[in-house]
Formats: structure tokens, sequence, C-alpha cells
């Protein structure tokens, strides 16, 4: 028997950080993709793989499901650049998690199903997921996301797609891996809160009015009210100390071009992950960006989720 699905990479809009002090976020699935397939007979050798297989034969027992004990094996393949901030881990969680609930149930599982044993594949990579680059994976769109309390998460896809005024002019520029991890991004935050509260929660305010103006700003297709936004959201960010010198330069050197912010957790020694970057004239960015030897890659938004390849 052989099985394989695919599952998409996420982008952070708005909300990164002030997410994890109960605020909004709004995140988009994107067209990058990881593919699982799974394979009947040999035997997985890999250890973050053999868990992976664990957690949806224990999601099952849980569930009072009877699966079988054939050895099974994994192969995954992806163009979601790993450790990156775009969801790597969600997509291979979300694309495992359907493959292997297919492989033992004999049937394709729903979407609620298939993100609910995702979400607890995403626990081996992260001690406390979110949820939220689970969902945008499975369901893809964008996916607006709160956490009220650690029983109360509402997580929604949002009927609304981001316009192609938008979309069209939207490009992820590198500027470089972050050294710190996200958790170490999320801790250095935490600090700056302990010992100047009443600062960081006023930047935290901000970032929450940030993404309800960007879903509006989607709603009403209103570019201007868009990067108005998008500049507002990254000066938040640069003020809550998650941006690099380096990040801040290349946006300095190319705000003749248009306004973007960072996606992710960012990182304040050297690189903080990607851009989000509107350009009003994208061939003309890409063109500076070349010359400069700048990297980047497309934005390109998708509303399709995890799905099976034949
Ligand atoms: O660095 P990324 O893409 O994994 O995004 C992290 C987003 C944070 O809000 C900083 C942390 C989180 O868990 O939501």
């Amino acid at each position: 028997m052989y099985l394989a699905y695919s599952s998409p990479g996420r982008v952070y809009l708005s909300g990164e950080h002030a997410v994890v002090y109960g605020k909004p976020a709004l995140v988009t699935a994107i067209n990058l993709r990881l593919t699982v397939t799974v394979e009947e007979g040999k035997k997985e050798t890999k250890t973050s793989f053999i868990q992976i297989i664990k957690v949806v034969q224990q999601y099952l027992t849980s569930k009072k499901i009877t699966h079988s004990d054939k050895s099974i094996h994994l192969s995954v393949k992806s163009n979601i650049p790993v450790g990156r901030g775009l969801g790597s881990s969600a997509a291979l969680s979300v694309a495992a998690a359907a493959a292997l609930l297919e492989f033992y149930t004999g049937k394709e599982n729903s979407s609620e199903e298939i993100n609910n044993c995702a979400y607890r594949i995403e626990k081996l990579f992260h001690l406390h997921p979110s949820g939220v680059d689970v969902s945008a994976s499975c369901f893809g769109g964008l996916i607006y996301y709160r956490k009220e309390f650690e029983f109360l998460k509402n997580i929604s896809r949002l009927n609304l797609k981001i316009p192609k005024n938008i979309s069209d002019k939207l490009i992820l520029i590198d500027t470089g891996h972050p050294i710190e991890s996200t958790g170490q991004m999320v801790e250095m935050v935490g600090t700056r809160y302990n010992k100047e509260t009443s600062r960081v929660e006023k930047l935290l305010n901000q970032i929450e009015k940030n993404v309800k103006q960007l879903v509006v700003s989607l709603m009403k297709e209103d570019v201007a009210f868009f990067k108005k936004t998008i500049s507002e959201n990254q000066k938040a960010l640069v003020d809550l100390g998650v941006v690099s010198k380096k990040a801040v330069g290349i946006l300095k050197y190319l705000e003749k071009l248009g306004v973007g912010k960072i996606t992710g957790g960012g990182g304040l020694k050297k690189g903080s992950g990607f851009i989000l970057f509107y350009a009003e004239d994208l061939e003309g960015l890409k063109n500076h960006l070349e010359i400069s030897k700048i990297p980047y890659i497309p934005f390109s938004p998708t509303l399709e989720g995890c799905k099976k390849e034949l």
C-alpha cells in the first residue's frame, strides 16, 4: 500500500508575538508544499518518524479506533525552507497525520480529524504550539487565531481572500537566518514585558489593532490602508525589540520602493527571517533586489490546505 498527502506552509500577516499574550493573529497558507508518502512493508528507522507514527497510533487508541501494527515507512519531500518561519513543521505534522490516519483507518478522514491529530504531532516539535500553524496548513486560506485561555482557543478560517490588487504586489524578502530560536525571541519579549510592562502592553495593543485593521483592509481591498497598517505593525515589532539592525537597514534601503514588516518570530543579532514586502512596482523591486544580491521568494497565498496526492 502506498499513500501520499501534501500540505502548505504559512506566513504570519500580523499578530506575531502579541499572539503569545492573548491577542489575535492573522496567518495565511502559502503555495510552498510538503509531501509525506507512507509505504507499507518497509520498517521505519528514523527516530522522529517513529515518534510521529506512535502519536497517530495513540490518537487512534484514545478514540477507540482499532488499528493494525503493520510495518510502515515514511518519506518526505518539501519545497518549504526549514527553520525559516514558514511553517514547515506544521506542514509535516498535517501531511503525516492525513497519510497515517488513512493508512490505519482505511478511509479518508475529515479536515477536523486531521487537524486534531496533527496538533498532537506538532507537540513533538514545539512544546506549546498555538495551533494556528497546523490549522493554516490543514485548512488553507486565511486563519484568524486567538487564545483566550489554554482551554479556549478560537481558530477561524476566514471567508475572505487576500485581494489580487494586494497579493500580486507582495514578496518575501530574506533578511537572513536568525541566530536566535523563536523560543528565545519569545523569551526576550517576556523579559522586556516584565521590566517595562506598560510600554510593552501599549505595543501589544497596537499590534492587536493592526491585525484588525489588516482584516478590514483586505475586506475593502484598500491598498493604502493595508500599507499604512503594515508600516505601523513593523514599527511596533521594532519597538518590541525583535527586529535586527540588518532587517531595519534593508527596509530603509528599500523604502522608496514600498513597505514591509518581518513575519514570524524575528531575530535581533543577525537576520530576522523573512520580510513581507509590498511594492507598487514588483518587477522593479525584484531587479533592485537581484542587483543588490538580497534574496527573495515569491509570496503566493493559497486557499488549498492538506490534500491527497494521487
Ligand atoms: O518564527 P515563527 O514563524 O515560528 O513564528 C513565531 C510566532 C510567535 O508569535 C513569535 C510565536 C508563536 O508561537 O506564536
